[in-house]
């Protein structure tokens, strides 16, 4: 293992690689620091290529040992989108990097996977999270993977499909009267006095590296590859800064080609946008927000790394952008028509995103863009239900032709 300690993201301070919520001088957020002339000489594409086809490939850069056991994890599609780069009028390379293909179809499984590792490493016997959603699917598969007892504390307006998965695994699951901030507020309370790793509150400074996998996996399927820009969602706004990180780091272990950073655009929700607006402001400060709207598993009021995705967002050129729920289901649509890949309501937002820049003009001729699509469309079916339409028929051909007859005529 190359990390080396955790490091305050405030005041640069240096802590074990132990669990820790926050740094105890500054409070400010930590991080796992590493080696990084070490991984350099360590690392090749050979080594990497004849690694375990799973988020293990990238165990150089993690702040844990790849364990024996546990789900696979990682190795999502990435898939060309041609058809949807044609509808949207993009002469550009465009990607759909899909983390519908892990267990609990969405990119939290990466984060999970690392944090119970390192949980499990620690000497923790039970498992938590605070969760919008789909870290609750993540966080009981894991734990029922490894046999551990698993926590579970999600806000009372969550879709069910999310909160009957979790409890399904066997974890026990508390509906919070309040928010998802609530939510977190009571579990860094919990995790004061509990011998509970939750993944994102005292073992976050792990949980997020996970994400870090997410874009090395997408370089090597570009051939050791950056691409030149990146569409991701922002809830907290882990995924969107570690996705940066990946690529860099990839670069700095000599994996990768040296270049310009990716352009990083990130989405939010309109009803939960206080990072957009924070950019669309010229702000460096997040005024936290009261959620609304359909992207539940982004409804993050108070995001702990907003400042950080506002900070990459200005330095690689790129932006954050809202969409309302209208564009966010249109985007599930588009996607889902144009690529074969139905997406959760946050990658509708991402969806959406990507129609509004494209709209703009402000993605290049012969670009390579890749589009991070976390979660799978089954999992907010009502979201989609009044923008679909199916046809009552009896089992009769005729029934059938004349039904057909009549939607054209509809159409
Ligand atoms: C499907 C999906 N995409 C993206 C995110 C954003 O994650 P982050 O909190 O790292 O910004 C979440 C967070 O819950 C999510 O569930
Ligand atoms: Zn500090």
């Amino acid at each position: 293992m190359y990390a080396t300690h955790l490091v305050c993201k405030g005041c640069g301070s240096q802590h074990p690689l132990e669990a820790r919520f926050a740094c105890d001088s500054c409070f400010g957020p930590l991080e796992a620091a590493y080696d990084h002339d070490a991984i350099a000489a360590g690392v090749s594409r050979e080594l990497i290529e004849s690694g375990p086809s799973t988020l293990w490939r990238w165990e150089s850069f993690l702040p844990v040992c790849a364990p024996g056991r546990g789900l696979p994890v990682g190795n999502s599609p990435l898939i060309r989108a041609d058809r949807l780069a044609a509808e949207l009028g993009l002469d550009c390379e465009l990607y759909v990097k899909t983390e519908t293909s892990n267990p609990t179809h969405s990119f939290k499984d990466r984060v999970v996977a690392v944090a119970a590792a390192k949980s499990v490493e620690l000497g923790y016997e039970a498992l938590a999270c605070a969760s919008t959603g789909n870290l609750a699917g993540a966080t009981a598969a894991a734990g029922a993977a490894l046999g551990l007892p698993t926590y579970i504390f999600v806000p009372s307006d969550l879709e069910p499909e999310k909160i009957i998965a979790a409890a399904a695994y066997g974890a026990t699951v508390f509906v919070v009267d309040g928010t998802y901030d609530d939510v977190n507020r009571l579990c860094s309370e919990l995790a004061y006095d509990r011998p509970w790793a939750f993944v994102n509150v005292n073992m976050r400074a792990y949980y997020a590296e996970g994400s870090k996998t997410i874009a090395l996996e997408t370089a090597e399927q570009l051939g050791w590859r950056v691409p030149d820009r990146v569409i991701a969602p922002i809830a907290s706004g882990s995924l969107y800064t570690k996705i940066l990180q990946g690529f860099e780091e990839g670069r700095s272990a000599g994996l990768l080609d040296d270049g310009p950073d990716p352009v990083m655009h990130g989405c939010q929700g309109a009803g939960c946008a206080p990072v957009a607006t924070a950019f669309a402001g010229g702000s460096d400060q997040v005024v936290p927000v009261k959620p609304t709207g359909i992207a539940k598993s982004l409804a993050i009021g108070s995001p702990a790394d907003g400042v950080y995705a506002l900070e990459v967002a200005r330095r690689t050129g790129g932006s954050i952008e809202a969409v309302d729920d209208d564009q966010i289901v249109e985007g599930i649509s588009l996607l889902a028509a144009a690529t074969g890949v139905f997406t959760e309501t946050a990658g509708g937002v991402t969806a959406g995103v990507l129609r509004k820049l494209a709209e703009r003009g402000e993605i290049g001729a012969g670009e390579t863009v890749v589009v991070y699509i976390t979660g799978d469309g089954l999992k907010t079916i009502d979201a989609v239900r009044p923008a679909v339409r199916t046809i009552a028929v009896s089992p009769d051909p005729d029934d059938v032709d004349a039904a057909l007859e009549r939607r054209l005529a509809s159409a």
